[in-house]
């Protein structure tokens, strides 16, 4: 017999069964489940990654929803099983939804959730932390530091690139990828040239008042170019950072033959998904040039490094902790948590999933509406007027 999973139960006498497969930031997320008729699970086994079996276990016989974590695989197995407990309700408690078999909910009828619009800025500052730490050699020194080498000031030591006057390249210009291009353009003066598959208005024009408004002080005027092709980013920019979702067309987008186009001191920066990287070429690109630098926060394998990535010094590295800031996920606990009991109670789905304010108000009653489900269309779900 499977090992019983580790439990707290909250408001046992719930009508409504929803089991989080995680402990989650914040308590509003368990307060609105507790105060709207839900017996709230929260799996508190110990091991990261739990297995499709235990979430199996998790699920058991009755369950009208669960909330689940990126590490997860949601497909047939798990979503024809929530529907067999009754279930009609699944949130990642993420913005990706790459780990959910998106088609197989459909044919088991399961809304599926993400957290959009609470994860922008804090994702992209990480962007930007990583930029700046992998161009100015942060974590190098750090460590030198720390090991006592230091004996005062030289010419040549942890001598970096300067980022101001440069260009900065973002592929897949989306919420995160134009929030980042933002931070570096008005940050660090850089120009900007992007690759994405539509045209991103809105950041041409920022980009283009900016300017504007840098000539008007006498300074040099940023710029922007849309670029035809990825590859023409990769050969002109000096810092490169990584923005698309993740999917067959994205899959090893950064490949060996596009490492060999990139300027011999760029930095490249992931905070996506891993897979969007071929990270065995990344380790030989990193070997044989040693003032290219990388900022990851993702990995192809999470949570492994490909053999070799840990001793790079050119390498910044950093645990999948882009979106990890105390609003940020606790917004993440809460809307994933309104989207599973929305559904339950057979709220509509809200009309603009960017636009999610109402549903954070902390001492407000949230609309009755479930914040954003990714497959509402497929299954006919009604949108809110609200
Ligand atoms: N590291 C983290 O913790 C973390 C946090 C949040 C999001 N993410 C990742 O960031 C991704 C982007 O999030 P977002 O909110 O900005 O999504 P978004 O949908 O707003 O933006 C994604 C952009 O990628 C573009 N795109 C798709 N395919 C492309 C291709 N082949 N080439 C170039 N561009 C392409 C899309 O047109 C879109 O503009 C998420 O899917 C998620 O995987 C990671």
């Amino acid at each position: 017999m499977a090992k019983p999973i580790s439990i707290e139960v909250w408001n046992p006498s719930g009508k409504y069964r929803v089991v989080s497969t995680k402990s989650m930031p914040g308590t509003r997320w368990i307060n609105l489940l507790t105060a709207n008729d839900c017996r709230l699970e929260i799996c508190t086994e110990k091991k990261t990654i739990l297995s499709v079996d235990d979430i199996l276990a998790l699920i058991g016989d009755r369950c009208d929803g669960v909330i689940g974590q990126l590490t997860e695989e949601w497909g047939e197995v798990l979503f024809s099983a929530l529907k067999r407990a009754g279930g009609t309700a699944f949130s990642n408690m993420a913005v990706g939804y790459n780990n959910v078999d998106v088609e197989a909910a459909n044919r088991n009828a399961i809304a599926v959730g993400n957290t959009p619009g609470v994860l922008t800025e804090t994702t992209a500052e990480l962007a930007a932390a990583l930029s700046v730490a992998a161009a100015r050699r942060i974590v190098e020194a750090d460590q030198f530091m720390r090991a006592g080498l230091y004996d005062g000031w030289l010419p040549h030591l942890f001598v970096g690139n300067l980022l101001k006057g440069q260009t900065v390249g973002v592929i897949g210009a989306g919420r995160i990828g134009s929030a980042y291009a933002r931070m570096m353009i008005e940050g660090f003066k850089m120009n900007l040239i992007y690759y994405d598959l539509y045209q991103s208005t809105r950041l041409e024009k920022f980009v283009t008042a900016y300017g504007q408004f840098l000539k008007a002080n006498g300074e040099q005027p940023v710029t922007w170019k849309r670029a035809a092709t990825m590859e023409d980013v990769l050969r002109e920019a000096d810092v490169i950072s990584l923005h698309p979702v993740l999917d067959k067309t994205t899959y090893h987008l950064i490949n060996p033959e596009r490492l060999a186009i990139m300027k011999k001191e760029a930095v490249l920066v992931n905070a996506s998904r891993g897979p969007v990287i071929d990270e065995v070429a990344l380790v030989e690109h990193l070997k044989a040039n040693p003032m290219f630098r990388v900022g990851l926060d993702v990995f192809e394998d999470e949570p492994y490094m490909k053999p070799g990535l840990a001793d790079m010094k050119n390498a910044v590295v950093v645990p999948h902790i882009a979106s990890a800031s105390k609003w940020t996920r606790e917004g993440m606990a809460t809307l994933a948590a309104l989207n599973v009991l929305g559904k339950i109670k057979g709220y509509p789905v809200w009309g603009n999933p960017n636009m999610v304010e109402p549903f954070l108000k902390e001492d407000a009653t949230p609309p009755a509406a479930c914040p954003s489900i990714v497959n509402a269309k497929q299954l006919g779900l009604p949108s809110s007027k609200l």
